[in-house]
């Protein structure tokens, strides 16, 4: 392997303003992700959520986000999952966006709930058949014996449901993440970088630079 000291990059992107920042940072977030898009990033909604057990011992894992509104930012996955039993003992979380190619990362943290039945539904019903059946297949973040183990449980599900529409399983469905802190960080030369943070406060939110 190569001597990962040496590695070294200079950032000259871009930079940020205090003025040309959106008031909310929901939609600052917004513009940030147009540009990622619009950059041709692969998977730009691509995001690490990092959850803690009530004791803080932290994990963290990449999901797809799926929405973003004023309320905040919105991912799906297994309730009995690893990260699903930690936030229901301990509902706050960090998220992350590394939008590298673009010398830019967001970092949001927020308290954590469950969306409604009817939102989950009306999302797991816009998935394909496959993703469907493996909500179901999956007992995800369990152990399990080996691959054929997860492809007979897949098999026995496809067999279960056979013609019948598949309906979200209760163990699965999505998060609101309602953000408290937003921040977002421009690399600029000599590791002197950009970092304009919003924090929610009792009128709405209040933006700051801090120190990079
Ligand atoms: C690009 C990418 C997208 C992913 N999207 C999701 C997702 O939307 N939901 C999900 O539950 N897992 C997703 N995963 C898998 C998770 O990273 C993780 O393996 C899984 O959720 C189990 O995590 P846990 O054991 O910490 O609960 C994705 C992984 C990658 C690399």
């Amino acid at each position: 392997m190569s001597n990962l000291y040496q590695m070294r990059q200079e950032y000259a992107a871009g930079s940020l303003h205090e003025e040309d920042m959106a008031l909310n940072p929901v939609q600052e977030f917004e513009e940030w992700m147009d540009a990622a898009i619009t950059a041709g990033l692969p998977e730009p909604n691509a995001m690490t959520v990092a959850t803690a057990t009530p004791g803080g011992k932290p994990s963290a894992r990449v999901v797809l986000l799926k929405e973003v509104n004023e309320e905040g930012f919105v991912f799906f996955t297994n309730y009995k999952s690893r990260k699903g039993r930690d936030i229901e003992k301990n509902p706050f979380v960090a998220i992350l966006f590394d939008w590298h190619v673009l010398e830019r990362q967001v970092r949001i943290e927020g308290s954590i709930e469950k969306l409604s039945e009817e939102e989950s539904d009306d999302y797991f019903d816009s998935r394909p058949e496959s993703a469907k059946i493996g909500a179901w297949a999956s007992p995800q973040s369990h152990i399990i014996k080996d691959r054929e183990e997860l492809e007979r449980l897949q098999e026995e599900i496809e067999d279960q449901f056979d013609e019948l529409p598949v309906h979200r399983p209760g163990h699965w469905g999505g998060y609101l993440v309602r953000p408290t802190a937003v921040e977002f960080w421009q690399g600029r030369p000599n590791r002197m970088h950009d970092r304009i943070v919003y924090y929610k406060t009792e009128e709405g939110w209040s933006m700051h630079r801090l120190a990079p």
